[in-house]
């Protein structure tokens, strides 16, 4: 157990502790205040297309702006930041951290009534928030949630590799977990938390939440498929990367040295 989190490890004798595994992540994202776990709101599917690929999909914001030009084109990018540049990026062995950007001048389009009702978190230039920040004094506090105190802040990935994803943002938090089946499925599983709603106001906010959440998975998801079957068809045997695609670069170092090391310790360096 870390935090609440429940992780597994099948050897029968571990080479090392969860503590251990996890490092100085563990210890830089201890005494996060989990919040709006009320209500999980829960999504999984079984895709044609190998973990990787889906773990990179939710690593990046460079593709923001032509995959969701009509869900969050224009509230994770700008005019001054239009292929949604990171503001941060940190790494602690496998682990690693990525600060997004949020286009705080974001307003949403006049005739989007619900949305402008739903529009709580003006201040971060995100909509993707189940719940007002006010109260969550504690959570945005820490100091590993937006540890830059940007105003551009849109949310934290945080990546336990290699499989769990958490993302923090003013709104709460959600993670990802990929499951691999073979060497071109897998199973995603993605955990969305929803706090009671007390008000009119606040049942529109996660409404516009849930719909929201669930066309901008869609958009991600199907791609991954499409994506697949562009490397299976084999035209390409390399891939380039950019710096806001760091990340990823990140998560196939590290994929590498696990399938060459011998032991566990050996894979982490310690
Ligand atoms: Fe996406």
């Amino acid at each position: 157990m870390w935090e609440g989190w429940i992780f597994l490890n099948h050897q029968k004798q571990p080479e090392v502790s969860l503590q251990e595994f996890l490092g100085d992540f563990g210890t830089r994202f201890a005494g996060v205040s989990w919040e709006n776990t009320d209500t999980s709101l829960y999504f999984e599917a079984h895709l044609d297309a190998n973990w990787k690929v889906l773990a990179d999909a939710f690593s990046e914001t460079y593709h923001i702006p032509s995959i969701h030009p009509a869900t969050i084109g224009k509230t994770f990018a700008s005019a001054v930041n239009p292929h949604s540049r990171p503001l941060d990026a940190r790494f602690w062995g496998p682990h690693r951290q990525f600060s997004t950007f949020g286009n705080p001048d974001y307003a949403p389009p006049e005739d989007a009534m619900v949305e402008k009702m739903a529009y709580a978190n003006r201040d971060t230039g995100n909509v993707l928030g189940a719940a007002e920040t006010a109260g969550m004094t504690e959570y945005l506090d820490h100091p590993a949630i937006n540890p830059k105190q940007s105003k551009h802040w849109a949310l934290d990935i945080a990546v336990a590799f290699p499989t769990l994803h958490i993302n923090l943002s003013p709104g709460g938090f959600w993670s990802h977990r990929f499951w691999p089946i073979s060497v071109n499925r897998t199973r995603w599983e993605a955990e969305f938390h929803v706090p009671k709603p007390l008000t009119g106001r606040e049942k529109l906010q996660q409404e516009l939440y849930i719909t929201r959440i669930a066309e901008i998975l869609l958009e991600d998801v199907t791609n991954t498929e499409r994506t697949q079957r562009g490397i299976e068809a084999g035209a390409y045997d390399t891939m380039q990367l950019q710096d806001g695609e760091v990340q990823i670069r990140h998560n196939l170092h590290h994929v590498d040295r696990w399938v060459n090391a011998r032991t566990v310790r050996e894979a982490l360096g310690i």
